[in-house]
């Protein structure tokens, strides 16, 4: 953090898009004024405006929210902010395209930031340009802090959590189901997807960061016993059933693996992670795991054809901007189980940790996850050894997040699998 008192405890930058958006309306409900010194930015000065009327209007306790104005591509204007705000929370992305020189902006002034990126290929870039120096300026570059990576990260935090303190020993494996959900997308995250196809297609790192299951950990450590995520259907070894292939393993199991390395391996080296979709017993399970499996490889097939992908892009994607509506943001639902598998003195044991919430995933769920992930990282309120460096939830903020998300009505808790199922 910066030694001089900065204006704002949290910058919301990226406010006029549509997670940004739903930030900003979570934060100012949830927090008056006294208690939380907020200021929206993104390029547009009218849409801001328009955005903090809005604001206003809603709540009886914000007349009004400072609004800070610069550019993505404008290093200066993003200095400016930076060295204002104690952490910048952005929603600017495809985070390929515009993230960098603002993750440059936050480590050059010793600001600490978070965001919501799932473009693994970024993220990798990040750890490689900028952990050294954000460990050396004190700023926590904290990436994944929506639905993608809070629920896997936080829930095998959980899980490890519980296990060493009730067996005291770590889980070996751990695999997170996918149980359910329901939400929307929107086009900024569907311009996301396309520009992480876009860099496997063209840029060597990306492709290698994509085939390595541990390039996320740190440089000199970047293998290890697990083989990657799961491609095709297959039985559960934990849970019997069927399982699918999760589209979010390619960044969840990396996020972890890149948890358990930061935080000095205390989950072992052998430390097992997948994330799978959960599909049912017999014929049916077998079956839905087929079609989960077939839908997320013809996706990928035609994402991975430049003429497909960019007429996909152009014709079927929606535009930036576009997305979910307030109140199909604050319905929906996700439900995500974390299954973790150890061995004590006296033999082998199972944790279960539930995490989920009454809310869209990706926009009603991710605002309160990016924004309590804001406000822990404004008030210090961390379990994390790291004052500074490229982090992920887990090791750069940890259980006070899951403590966060209870108190706005998320489960997010673990026990002994044995006892639950008494
Ligand atoms: N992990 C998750 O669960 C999760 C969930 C939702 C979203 N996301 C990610 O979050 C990101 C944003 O998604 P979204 O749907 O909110 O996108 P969006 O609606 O397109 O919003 C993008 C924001 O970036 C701003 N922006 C674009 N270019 C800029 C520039 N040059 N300078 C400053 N601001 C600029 C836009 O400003 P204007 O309004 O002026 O255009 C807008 O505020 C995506 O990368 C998406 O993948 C992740």
């Amino acid at each position: 953090m910066t030694d001089a008192d900065p204006t704002y405890d949290v910058v919301v930058w990226g406010a006029t898009g549509v997670a940004g958006r739903f930030t900003a309306e979570y934060l100012t409900e949830r927090y008056g004024p006294e208690e939380l010194s907020l200021a929206v930015g993104g390029r547009n000065r009218g849409k801001l405006d328009a955005l903090v009327s809005d604001l206003a209007r809603r709540g009886d306790a914000w007349d009004d929210v400072p609004v800070v104005v610069g550019d993505a591509t404008d290093p200066e204007s993003l200095r400016a902010i930076a060295r204002d705000a104690r952490v910048v929370c952005t929603t600017v992305g495809p985070y390929t395209k515009y993230g960098s020189p603002l993750v440059e902006a936050c480590v050059e002034t010793g600001t600490d930031y978070c965001d919501l990126t799932g473009e693994v290929n970024w993220t990798r870039e990040m750890v490689d340009r900028f952990h050294e120096a954000a460990v050396d300026a004190g700023a926590r570059i904290v990436h994944g802090c929506g639905f993608d990576s809070v629920p896997a990260d936080i829930g095998t935090l959980l899980v490890q959590s519980f296990a060493s303190e009730a067996f005291d020993e770590p889980c070996e494996t751990v695999r997170i189901y996918l149980e359910g959900g329901s939400g929307g997308v929107s086009g900024g995250t569907l311009a996301s997807f396309g520009e992480l196809f876009e860099a496997a297609a063209t840029d060597p790192l990306a492709r290698e960061t994509l085939r390595n299951p541990y390039s996320l950990a740190p440089s000199g450590e970047r293998s290890g016993v697990d083989p990657g995520a799961q491609r095709w259907p297959r039985t559960d070894p934990l849970r019997g059933g069927w399982t699918a292939p999760s589209p979010m393993a390619a960044v969840n199991e990396r996020v972890v693996r890149r948890s358990n390395a930061l935080l000095g391996y205390p989950w072992g080296r052998e430390f097992r992670c997948t994330e799978v979709v959960p599909t049912g017993e017999g014929l049916g399970g077998a079956a839905a795991a087929g079609l989960v499996a077939g839908g997320l490889g013809a996706f990928t097939a035609a994402m991975s054809v430049g003429p497909v992908r960019s007429a996909l892009r152009r014709y079927a994607f929606p535009d930036p901007g576009e997305g979910p509506t307030r109140e199909e943001a604050e319905n929906g639902h996700f439900r995500i189980r974390v299954l973790g598998r150890g061995t004590a003195a006296d033999g082998s044991f199972t944790v279960e940790a539930e995490f989920g919430a009454d809310r869209d995933p990706g926009y009603g769920a991710t605002a309160r996850m990016l924004g309590e992930s804001a406000v822990c990282l404004a008030r210090d309120e961390v379990d994390s050894p790291f004052d500074g460096g490229v982090l992920t939830p887990a090791s750069g903020i940890g259980l006070p997040l899951a403590e966060r998300l209870r108190e706005v009505g998320f489960t997010a808790s673990a026990g002994d699998a044995a006892e639950s199922e008494r």
